[in-house]
């Protein structure tokens, strides 16, 4: 199977489960499930749900618990960038090519389709199809990668630091808190949903995924400056426009583009161990540096 093959595969199954874990339209409070819906289904790059599926295949992890797994990182991913694009926070009106929800429908309603998406991915994660020990450590890998010390914690941050220049220190941690957090999460996830992986396994994907993970926000940002509106489905020029400290602001263009090209080579490096079997996780760090929305 080619990488497209493969790729669009997963991503129709996770289309698929998407609709199925999220509450149907018409189920009570709708206007609520409806505007949960518009924010998840046909859109993004579901590039956690890629990377899920893709370190689930290494230890033989069954398609509905990564599809399972895929979902609550995809919900959590989808109400961080719900509350990101809010007025109190970046204050966009486009995600994904779109309005974003709260221009849609309006400020209440995003603010609770996040609560909402939150509580929907774990919802998703304990659903029957892994037992009961795996559902526990996915809860808390998710859990601690959307938290204050991940996610949520990365995103405060991000907000304290407009209009101040970060040391080149505090911006990787910065980074590596609001996006490789889940990233990483979304890889050993996916590798925690199959047969318990060693410590050299997971020591390794870690590696991996913090390469990934980092050179992923490196890309956000130099794309934020190189690449237009329609082709990133969300406003360019922000960053600037809003004094955000990033690595094309501390560090300039050219060496960001190198430091994603050398963390491409970490990430593939981190690999080495697996062979050929971890050919798509591979691909995806190819996919993640060489993007282009
Ligand atoms: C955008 O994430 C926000 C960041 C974490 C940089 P993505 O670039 O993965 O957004 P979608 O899911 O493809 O819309
Ligand atoms: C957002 O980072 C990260 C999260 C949503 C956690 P950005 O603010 O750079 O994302 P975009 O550029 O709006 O997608
Ligand atoms: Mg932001
Ligand atoms: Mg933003
Ligand atoms: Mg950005």
């Amino acid at each position: 199977m080619t990488f497209d093959q493969w790729t669009r595969l997963v991503l129709d199954r996770v289309e698929s489960a998407l609709d199925h874990y999220l509450p149907a339209a018409d189920v009570q409070p709708a206007p609520l499930h409806d505007a949960m819906r518009y924010a998840v289904l046909g859109g993004g790059k579901r590039v956690r749900p890629l990377l899920c599926h893709a370190a689930g295949e290494l230890t033989g992890a069954t398609p509905e618990a990564l599809d399972a797994a895929a979902c609550a990182l995809e919900m959590i991913h989808v109400y961080s960038l719900v509350h990101d694009d809010m007025p109190c926070m970046d204050d966009d009106d486009m995600r994904r090519g779109k309005p974003t929800v709260h221009v849609k429908y309006d400020e209440p309603t995003a603010l609770l389709v996040g609560d909402a998406l939150q509580s929907q991915a774990f919802i998703t994660l304990t659903s029957d199809v892994v037992d009961a020990p795996r559902q526990a450590s996915l809860v808390r890998e998710l859990a601690l990668a959307s938290g204050s010390i991940g996610m949520a914690g990365g995103q405060a941050i991000d907000l304290a630091s407009v209009g101040h220049s970060l040391t080149r220190e505090q911006l990787e941690t910065m980074h590596r808190l609001k996006t490789g957090a889940l990233l990483r999460a979304s890889v050993r996830m996916g590798a925690v949903a199959g047969e318990t992986p060693s410590a050299d396994t997971l020591a390794a994907l870690d590696k991996y995924a913090a390469a990934v993970g980092l050179a992923f926000q490196v890309v956000d940002d130099i794309l934020d400056v190189t690449a237009d509106s329609a082709t990133l489905g969300k406003t360019a020029g922000k960053d600037a426009k809003d004094g955000k400290p990033t690595y094309v602001s501390i560090i300039g263009l050219d060496a960001s583009r190198a430091l994603a090209q050398q963390l491409r080579a970490d990430a593939h490096a981190a690999l080495e161990p697996f062979g050929a079997r971890a050919q798509r996780l591979a691909e995806l760090a190819d996919l993640v540096v060489n993007r282009v929305s």
